[in-house]
């Protein structure tokens, strides 16, 4: 079993114990899915709690449904924008899911509950004594800390030391511990040695979710936003036939799952890894540091469903950071209305974070590489917004001299309109094996995984299939805990 289901019963009964003190029951998978099976009781409670507030109630917001509200929201259908073709230059629609509206701002939240959740009502994590280490580059560890605070347990949180000040200041206020590690976005081997290192001194104190090796993120991205997506384009009536990409960035490999999904409902779909352009693992086996925080970290995560990837697509950073500021600055908005970008579009642009926006030129990138026409889908997502990375402007003003009329509209020409099918590669069978290959170094030297469950990835046709067919055994378990809590 590629997640660990067996039971503890005096821990499951302890973390049961510290629930009920805390008045927290847990969402299942098909809550998360469908909010409408969401109890009366918790909408009422929703409706007195801010988002980003630490309330337990907020684990009922672990969905793409949130109505996009700071404060008391409910649920609507899906959280999804069209990207105007004046801004991407293509003729294919590209849809992308917004993940502002989750609790905390970010989409992750959503992986970090779906590691913990199963941990938790299995007692392979004790609520009471342990420390929940949430090992991440960009906002997984945001969302971890955050859902460990939620339940009431203790977190430590660890990532680069130069991620977004942003992040270190609100993390500073929800996490037991922050571990700041050498180096930028792209440095996971040194996140890797700290949580040794913890393991070494720590042990059975502390439980490590590991994103990249963890299926329970592979889960909670092929089931919940992967659903999502289906849900949106079903709304909209989009054929079958037109549904042509699903392009996603790889951090932990989390995200693009969703892919996995998307195969399984539409299989002419094609599935695009982005990474950064100055770290390109996938592309080239190559390395490098990157400014795209969340993605790209000089590894094939051990969740990467490598064979069923079809293209590598590596974005450009400094693309990313000049769109950025396209969409944030004063000079780039007033650029936006001249050349017609409506006012509803225009207030989508804080759905971007830097991320995001590499997700969306990736997008662009798979729309032009296939030669997709007016019909056509291509869907991505964003994956948090921008008000995660605001200080970057500041630093971006410093750097370059201060955004005007003529910057963005040169941005908008040479990043967004010209954006071409350059260091994009559509994977061969061999070219498939080579990135997948490349997991023995990080997963078998030195992380300690096997050399038979490296090649049951590759060849074993049910290893990826088995995933999803855990989802009913684990929301049993939720229930039977949320059982013991409510008596
Ligand atoms: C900002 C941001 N973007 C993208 C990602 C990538 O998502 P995934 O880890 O699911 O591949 C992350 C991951 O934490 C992130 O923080």
């Amino acid at each position: 079993m590629l997640i660990n289901l067996e039971k503890h019963p005096e821990i499951i009964k302890k973390n049961a114990e510290r629930c009920k003190e805390k008045g927290i029951t847990l969402p299942t998978f098909k809550q998360m899915k469908n909010p409408a099976l969401i109890p009366d009781s918790v909408k009422e409670n929703l409706k007195k709690a801010g988002l980003w507030d630490v309330n337990p109630v907020n684990l009922y917001r672990i969905n793409w449904h949130n109505e996009p509200k700071e404060a008391g929201g409910l649920y609507n259908d899906v959280n999804f924008i069209e990207i105007p073709r004046e801004i991407t230059g293509t003729k294919a629609r590209v849809l992308a899911l917004a993940g502002k509206w989750f609790p905390c701002g970010v989409h992750k939240v959503g992986a970090t509950y779906a590691c913990l959740a199963p941990a938790l009502v299995t007692g392979n994590f004790d609520a009471v004594e342990q420390q929940a280490v949430w090992p991440s580059t960009g906002n997984y560890c945001r969302g971890g800390a955050y859902n460990s605070a939620l339940l009431g347990c203790k977190s430590i949180a660890i990532l680069p030391e130069d991620m977004s000040q942003e992040r270190f200041n609100w993390l500073k206020t929800v996490a037991g511990e922050i571990i700041a590690t050498p180096g930028c976005e792209s440095n996971v081997k040194e996140i890797f040695d700290k949580c040794h290192e913890l393991d070494a001194e720590r042990g059975k104190h502390i439980v490590i979710f590991n994103q990249f090796e963890q299926f329970e993120n592979y889960l909670w991205h092929y089931e919940i936003t992967g659903s999502a997506i289906i849900e949106v384009l079903e709304k909209l009536g989009v054929k079958a036939e037109n549904v042509k990409g699903y392009a996603s960035s790889t951090g932990s490999g989390g995200t693009l799952a969703a892919g996995d999904h998307l195969k399984d409902v539409y299989p002419n779909i094609k599935i695009g890894a982005g990474e950064a352009l100055q770290c390109p693992t996938l592309l080239r086996n190559g390395f490098g540091g990157h400014r795209i925080e969340g993605i790209g970290d000089k590894h094939v995560p051990w969740i990467h469903n490598v064979k069923n990837t079809d293209m590598i697509l590596a974005i450009d950073d400094q693309d990313c950071m000049n769109i950025y500021r396209l969409f944030n600055e004063p000079a780039g908005i007033e650029y936006l209305k001249s050349i017609g970008i409506k006012d509803e579009d225009i207030e989508n642009l804080q759905l971007f974070g830097i991320s995001g926006i590499g997700n969306m030129l990736s997008a662009i990138k798979m729309a032009k590489y296939y030669e997709m026409e007016e019909d056509d889908v291509v869907f991505t997502i964003l994956t948090d917004s921008s008000v995660m990375y605001k200080s970057r402007l500041l630093e971006l003003d410093e750097q370059l001299g201060p955004f005007n009329f003529t910057e963005a509209a040169k941005v908008h020409a040479a990043s967004l309109l010209h954006q071409g099918i350059d260091n994009a590669l559509e994977l061969t069978y061999y070219e498939r094996l080579r990135v997948h290959n490349l997991k023995y170094y990080t997963w078998v030297e030195q992380q300690g995984k096997t050399y038979d469950e490296l090649n049951r990835q590759w060849y074993d046709r049910d290893y990826w299939k088995s995933i999803p067919r855990m989802l009913d055994e684990i929301d049993k378990l939720i229930e039977e805990f949320n059982k013991i809590i409510t008596g």
